[in-house]
This record gives structure tokens, sequence and C-alpha cells, in this order.
């Protein structure tokens, strides 16, 4: 028995059931259009436009046409593409079904709309955001325009996510996915760099196990901004697969991270990039009921050179740095490492200084 079919009463959408056995949606039309006709989204005799979406490197992303408008269909992959070997269980899929609905109950203006889940499948239909009109802000900060208003905002997002939940009493039952969230993030990030420096494996298997002990909130657990896109209303939040009850620290580390990752690339914006960094690490702050805030704050500070290294040596390093890059960063990370700062600022001082 699927416990997550017992408890599936999508947001306006029905749930799905099929034949077992993993069928790759973007192979099979037949088992496609029986799931969108399942969840009352196609009509009998309606052949719609199918086209597969780029960017992702863990799921099959379809983009159908519909009579009554464009919808996108996510299914979860048995293996990520990316070049160091990663299996992941394709069972994340319901993880960011949950999170999609929980999140839209909080902000329903910052998350695509579930429409709706195919549980034997491992599929999920969302409201498609259409590209003209939804940038991603990963090539928006690549390209020198960071978006601050919307940017900065993502502070408050996660803040109110993280608060919501941490109050809600069912947030620990229904986002119980410690073994998924070690497969996609701790064991990924931090076990493979700790192989990779042996000298840091007990700092890095410490902040392992650390992050696994302090659950408090709805952790997104990929919030980069190649997950974010640009839209009228604001930031939106995509790829929830990570999502686990856990330490809301790890949110805020991840982001601030690709802040300083992005400096890295692009010195020429490295100071309005440090000025986001502290909107994002200030506005959040203001959210933290849970817990005392400085306690959060030293483990974001803490986890973000682990996470800074992870991106050089972990199993999903960054393409965008020069080998240069690549070396000066694994320094300042390693430095990082050894002198424990407390404070997010202090971090930012080291890795992403005045100049
Ligand atoms: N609801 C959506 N509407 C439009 N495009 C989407 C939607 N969801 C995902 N995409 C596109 O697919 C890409 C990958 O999606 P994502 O959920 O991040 O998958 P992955 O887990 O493979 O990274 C996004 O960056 C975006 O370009
Ligand atoms: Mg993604």
């Amino acid at each position: 028995v699927d416990r997550r079919a017992a408890g599936a009463a999508p947001l306006g959408g029905r749930a799905v059931t099929s034949i077992g056995g993993f069928v790759d949606l973007s192979l099979d039309r037949t088992a496609l259009l029986a799931l969108l006709r399942g969840a009352g989204l196609v009509a009998v005799g309606e052949d719609p436009q199918v086209q597969s979406l780029t960017g992702g490197v863990s799921s099959t992303i379809l983009r159908v046409t519909l009579r009554s408008g464009d919808v996108c269909v996510k299914q979860a992959l048995p293996k990520l593409r990316v070049a160091k070997d990663w299996h992941a269980p394709t069972d994340r899929v319901f993880a960011e079904m949950d999170w999609l609905e929980a999140v839209g109950r909080i902000l329903p203006q910052h998350v695509p709309r579930l429409l709706a889940r195919d549980v034997e499948r491992g599929a999920l239909v969302m409201e498609y955001l259409a590209p003209a009109c939804h940038l991603n802000w990963k090539s928006e900060l690549l390209g020198g325009r960071l978006h601050a208003k919307a940017g900065g905002a993502m502070g408050d997002i996660l803040g109110r996510i993280h608060a919501h939940s941490a109050q809600d009493p069912n947030t620990a039952q229904r986002f119980d996915h410690d073994a998924n969230f070690f497969a996609l993030r701790l064991e990924p990030y931090f076990v493979e760099t700790s192989r990779q420096h042996p000298d840091l494996r007990d700092h890095l298997l410490g902040l392992v196990a650390r992050t696994q002990a302090n659950k408090h909130a709805l952790v997104h657990g990929d919030v980069s901004p190649k997950n974010i896109l640009l839209g009228p209303v604001g930031a939106i939040l995509l790829d929830a697969e990570c999502a686990c009850h856990g330490d809301p620290a790890f949110d805020l580390a991840f982001l601030l991270n690709h802040l300083l990752l992005k400096a890295m690339a692009r010195p020429v914006h490295a100071a309005a990039l440090a000025a986001l960094f502290t909107d994002i690490g200030q506005r959040y702050r203001r959210h933290i009921t849970w817990e005392d805030p400085d306690a959060l704050e030293f483990r974001a500070a803490t986890l973000l050179p682990a996470l800074l290294l992870a991106r050089i040596d972990g199993k999903s390093p960054v393409e965008y740095l020069s080998e240069t890059q690549r070396a000066a960063t694994r320094t300042v990370a390693r430095h990082l490492i050894t002198s424990g700062p407390k404070r997010l600022n202090e971090v930012l001082a080291v890795a992403n200084p005045p100049r």
C-alpha cells in the first residue's frame, strides 16, 4: 500500500493510478495520454502537442499543449544525468508533490500550481510557466542581471516557508524523507567531499550528523538560482525533490553559496552579489521564530564553506568556473572551514571581500 496514494488530495487535481513499473513518459505517449486523461486534463480524441524541455538533470520534463492551455509534466528519472555515478530513488517525486501542495497553501504565488499527481508512474502535472515571462535566475545572474528586488525577496520566501512549516504538526511525518535527503544532498555533497579531502573528514561528517539531528522545518533542499524563475509576480521556486523535514539552515546556506559562486565567476558583479547576500540573510533572519536566530545563523555559516568546497570537489561540481577560479574557490573554502566562522557576514568577508 502506498501511503502517499492514500493521502493524495491535490489542490484542484485528482490522483491517477496505473500499472506499476517504470514507464518513461517522454517515450511512451500512450502512458502520457492515459495520465492526462485520468487527471481530467485531456478529452477523449484530443491529440496534444508534447515538447521535451531541457535543463533538468534528474527528470523528464514535458510541456504539453492542451486545448485548455499548456501544462508541465515532470517525472523523476532513476539515474541522474551527471558525470559521477549518482542514483537517486524515483520516489523523490512524491516529496516534490507534497512540497508543491504544502507551499502552495502558504505562498501560492511563489510555486507552480499542482494540477495532478500520478502515483504509479511517479509523475506530477503542474502549471506551465512560459519562458517568455519567466526568466531563469541562474542565467540572469551569470549574465550580470541580478534582479536584486525579486532575488532579495527569496529571504522572505524561504523564511515564511520555514516558519510556517515549523509550527505545522504534520510537517515531520509528511516530510519524513531522511533517506532521500542523505542520498541526494548529504552524501553527494559532504560525504563525497570528505573522500576528496580526508583531512576534513571529521568536520564534514560532523556537519552531516548535525544537519540530520536538526529537525525544525520543511526544507526544500535545492534552493539554487537554476531552480528559481523570475515571473511577473516575483520569484517562483521549482524542483522540490529533496524536500525533507530537516535543518532550515541548509536552504539558507545553499542559496547563499550560489551567490558566492557567482561572485567567483563574475568578479565585476561581486559587490552587488555581496549586497544581495546580505539582504537575503537579513530578510530571512526576521522570520526565525522556531529557534534562536543565532543558533540557526551559526549552522548556516558553518554549512556554507562546506557547500562551497562541495561544489568544487563533490558529485555536482559547478560548471561555470575556470580551472583558476576553481582552485581559488577551493583555497577560500578550505581556509573558511578551518577558521570556523560563526556569522554569515564573516563568511562573506572572506569569500567575497570588498574589492
Ligand atoms: N512548471 C514549469 N513550467 C515551465 N518550465 C518548467 C517547469 N518546471 C520545470 N521547468 C523547466 O525545466 C527545468 C528543470 O526543472 P526542474 O524541476 O528543476 O527539474 P530537475 O529536477 O531535472 O532539475 C527548469 O529549469 C525549467 O526550465
Ligand atoms: Mg532543477
